[in-house]
């Protein structure tokens, strides 16, 4: 299931990569920490604002810990992005854990399945500019966010 898919062309299609994509696994919670740091670099140098620099890192570091605490441990991607009129930052969670089973509930402010806050994935979603979810028991769990500079 999908929630916030822009169609067949993925969205992603208008936002061509405008540097080297960087990889990192997310297996322990050191991964997170740096994950935050590659994430604020990104966006200095995708020129986004201080705010917009910290609304970004802070959606990166909710989903990144998802990834580790519910997905099992897994990685994520981050590059800039260009679609011809601003850069922006994207980051690409995935894992291959047991998957989201309602991902309407699971986007509902304060619904957690453990002990959490239940706002990780409600909160980033409003921190960003674009926001996918996709997720199966089979597939695991793929979270794709984008902040544009402005
Ligand atoms: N990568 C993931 N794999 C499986 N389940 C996930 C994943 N990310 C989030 N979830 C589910 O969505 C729920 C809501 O996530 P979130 O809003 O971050 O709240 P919290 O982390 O506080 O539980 C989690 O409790 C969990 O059940
Ligand atoms: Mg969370």
């Amino acid at each position: 299931m999908t929630i916030g898919g822009l169609g067949p062309q993925g969205g992603g299609a208008a936002s061509s990569s405008a540097g080297s994509p960087q990889r990192h696994a997310i297996v322990v919670e050191s991964d997170v920490v740096r994950v935050r740091q590659v994430v604020r670099s990104a966006a200095v140098a995708a020129r986004l604002s201080l705010v917009d620099q910290t609304k970004m890192v802070t959606a990166a570091s909710e989903l990144a810990r998802n990834t580790l605490v519910y997905g099992g441990g897994g990685a994520v991607t981050i590059d800039i992005v260009d679609n011809g009129r601003r850069r922006g930052v994207r980051a690409v969670f995935t894992d291959s854990g047991p998957g989201i089973a309602d991902l309407d509930l699971a986007l509902t402010d304060g619904w957690t399945s453990g002990s959490g806050l239940g706002l990780g994935l409600s909160g980033s979603r409003r921190l960003v500019d674009e926001f996918e979810l996709e997720s199966s028991p089979e597939t695991g769990t793929t979270v794709r966010v984008v902040k544009w500079s402005r």
